[in-house]
């Protein structure tokens, strides 16, 4: 591949030099990103042809494009680089892009399962595992991660993000863009340059409806959603993705105070801004442009480098430009900001990059990385309920029944470049285990959304009958999350209630353990209340159906914590664990029967909060304490709790840390989580967990936007989740 890449470069000018050098037509070209379809359909006599035609542009245009999306494998990097270098008069080499969002190959746990994992480091490294995979393959650019805070579960991408909490989603973005990124991207081609998105506030989509109005305040917006996109900047992420949705009444891909004032300006963003999938010309269905020519005018104002999938800047910033409306000058530093881009990948010196089909075969969904995509697996899944019944001894009969007993559809909706074939489907990872694996009876019982057919209850009765246990493997269609994929009923489909139900009536008595593969936090009602134990698996990845076998088994103890709560039912929606107290909260000493502030027909809490996860050791807190009952700038406090295993296996307990500031400025919210710690303990064994909490901690953005702290009395809690708190109070004396 070196040779390749030698043999091919045509010897780097300058960058400015090539700016001199392009026409406008070329520097435009450069703005443009168009996915991998439209590049087949461009002719070397510059026609489009195919349906692609309707882009209005042509072919040269479309060959000389800075960019392309969704282009993957070596070999068609190769030669689509190669086609590209021979067409593009200056040499000026191609950006490969594409969603790698958690795995190339080799799929992890969607977002918001390794999010409960709480462990940066393995997040950190599946994000490098699937820059090094893509890499190989010729991809340039992941659009990830994606830190979007959410708090909506009818949104069906709630998957991509990792919770409910601002301060756990900047350390997630971090890790991720450690992992995508390294700290060179020249010198290390296997990692790849990261986008984050969707800037900003995308997640806060009103009613959960993918694509809808965003209106929260600026201290909700710096407060709660912009710290994870910062972080990742912090950490030196290349690129940032607009987002579709408005703020503060303008959509972000034509938002100047957001991307010029905000981004570039007060955050000192140089990297390269890329419009999401068609929202330039979106601005024309929100209303805020009368055309494609307004659209183009409004995006450039707002410093959007590249378009992607719509031709409104290719039509029009020619005409713009000689119109006065546009100062070619944008032109040039968007162009610049793109050439840059390519020279830190190093393409201009090595076009191809890491693109090598030898290594991709080696590399691309290797041993070592199914093993680390395993890890994660385990460390992701949520034990929500568990009666007694689990771990399962190998000598029990089971029977596996549900639509995912053999289903590969693990993978989740952002795993275009895994294969379902290659997972390892529940049953047969269950079926591993047994002491007897013709004990092992599987069924369907039912469609996902299909209910039971007259066969397949036959069979399913039979092997519930037949069993000592029944694992039923339950979930939501990967279609039914992801981007578009939004539900206003967020229970499992009727036709697995149904299921649930016939096998309580059938069997009653006999242990259920219910195993759940899906993309949002649940109304868990008709399924927890019936089983005996329940396991979030999430969308596991490659290796769900093992990493949740080891888990049933024991063979692995299930550590993870939730990072999104599960809502007691959708009318709950939004409910999340930092919220306000509002003046007439519930339980409150002096609270009147009706008139605070609550559901009459459901509890105010959700089913599950945040934080929340069972092992199969037992941890037990000691007696948390405070260093000394007031903080200063200068003198910080240390909350102390000891923990112990009191149980007889090993297991990882994530101690956590919040805080309340009782008289703020502004409302504060009634916990906010400030620091955890995992600590992985033997049966029997104990440790203290000693948190610093320093003045810097207690800052927020007040009704002036400053970002300080107030004197006065606040609360410290330390608990195992959002929930079963001591609460601890001290003073900040300034
Ligand atoms: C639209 C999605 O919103 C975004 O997340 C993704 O990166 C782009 N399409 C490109 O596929």
């Amino acid at each position: 591949m070196t040779q390749l890449n030698t043999a091919s470069a045509r010897g780097k000018l300058p960058l400015r030099e090539y700016l001199e050098r392009m026409t406008l037509e070329e520097k435009i070209a450069q703005l443009i990103q168009l996915a991998v379809p439209f590049f087949e359909g461009a002719s070397d006599d510059g026609q489009i042809t195919g349906p692609m035609a309707s882009l209005g542009i042509d072919g040269h245009t479309v060959r000389n494009a800075g960019s392309v999306l969704g282009l993957a494998g070596a070999q068609e990097t190769i030669n689509v680089q190669r086609m590209h270098l021979a067409h593009n008069r200056l040499g000026i080499p191609l950006l490969t892009m594409a969603d790698i969002v958690h795995g190339f190959k080799t799929i992890f746990p969607v977002p918001l399962a390794i999010g409960c994992s709480w462990d940066l480091a393995l997040a950190e490294r599946s994000a490098e595992i699937a820059a090094l995979e893509a890499a190989v393959s010729g991809i340039h650019v992941t659009f990830a991660p994606m830190v979007d805070l959410v708090r909506d579960p009818r949104w069906g991408r709630v998957m991509e993000s990792t919770g409910e909490d601002p301060y756990l989603n900047a350390l997630f973005a971090r890790a991720f863009v450690r992992g995508f990124q390294g700290d060179d991207l020249a010198g290390n081609p296997d990692r790849v340059a990261a986008c984050v998105k969707h800037f900003a506030a995308y997640g806060a989509a009103e009613a959960g409806r993918d694509y809808n109005t965003v209106d929260v305040s600026e201290r909700q917006l710096r407060e709660f959603y912009l710290p994870a996109y910062k972080a990742a900047l912090d950490e030196g992420c290349e690129m940032v993705m607009t987002s579709f949705n408005t703020v503060d009444g303008i959509p972000a891909t034509g938002n100047v105070p957001l991307m010029r004032r905000l981004l570039r300006e007060e955050w000192g963003f140089d990297g390269v801004l890329i419009s999401d999938w068609g929202a330039v010309k979106e601005l024309i269905a929100h209303g805020v442009a009368a055309d494609e020519r307004e659209a183009a005018l409004k995006a450039m104002k707002a410093g959007v480098d590249i378009e992607m999938m719509t031709s409104c800047y290719a039509k029009h910033l020619s005409g713009l430009i000689a119109a006065g409306e546009v100062d070619e000058a944008l032109i040039d530093e968007a162009v610049l900001r793109i050439l840059e881009l390519k020279d830190k990948l190093g393409l201009f010196e090595k076009p191809y990059r890491a693109a090598d089909p030898e290594r991709e075969r080696e590399v691309v969904f290797c041993d070592a990385h199914r093993a680390a995509a395993l890890e994660l697996a385990r460390r992701s899944c949520v034990l929500l309920k568990n009666d007694g019944v689990l771990p399962l001894a190998a000598a029990q009969r089971i029977a596996v029944i549900g639509p995912f007993a053999r289903s590969g559809d693990l993978l989740g909706p952002w795993s275009w470049t895994g294969s379902q074939d290659a997972v390892v489907r529940l049953s047969e990872a269950i079926r591993a285990k047994a002491a007897a694996p013709d004990a092992v009876t599987v069924a369907d019982g039912c469609g996902i959304e299909a209910a039971p057919a007259e066969a397949q209850w036959a069979a399913a009765a039979a092997a519930a009958q037949s069993a000592d246990v029944i694992v039923l493997a339950l979930g939501e269609h990967s279609d039914m999350s992801g981007e578009a994929g939004c539900r206003s009923d967020i229970r499992l489909p009727q036709a697995q209630l149904e299921l649930v139900r016939r096998i309580k009536a059938l069997v009653p008595g006999k242990p259920v353990v219910a195993v759940l593969f899906n993309g949002r936090p649940l109304d868990l009602h008709g399924v927890i209340d019936e089983a005996d134990a329940v396991l979030e698996a999430w969308f596991p990845g490659s290796e769900g159906g093992v990493a949740v076998a080891d888990l049933l088994y024991g063979d692995a103890n299930p550590s993870g914590r939730l990072t999104m709560s599960f809502p007691y039912s959708v009318g709950q929606v939004p409910v999340y664990y930092n919220a306000f107290n509002t003046g007439r909260p519930q339980g409150a000493p002096d609270a009147q029967v009706r008139y605070v502030s609550q559901y009459l027909d459901i509890p105010n809490e959700p089913l599950l909060p945040f934080g929340f996860g069972l092992s199969y050791a037992a941890f037990e807190y000691g007696e948390a304490a405070l260093s000394a009952d007031t903080m200063t700038p200068d003198a910080p406090l240390t909350v102390t709790v000891r923990v112990t295993n009191t149980g007889s296996v090993a297991g990882i307990e994530t101690v956590q840390l919040y805080v309340r500031d009782v008289s703020g400025e502004v409302v504060r919210p009634v916990k906010e989580l400030k620091a955890f710690r995992q600590l992985e303990l033997q049966p029997g064994e104990s440790a203290e967990v000693a948190f610093e909490l320093n003045e810097r901690q207690l800052r927020y953005y007040h009704s002036d936007l400053s970002h300080t702290s107030d004197a006065g009395a606040f609360v410290a809690m330390v608990g195992p989740n959002s929930r079963d708190v001591t609460p601890l109070p001290f003073a900040l004396v300034k």
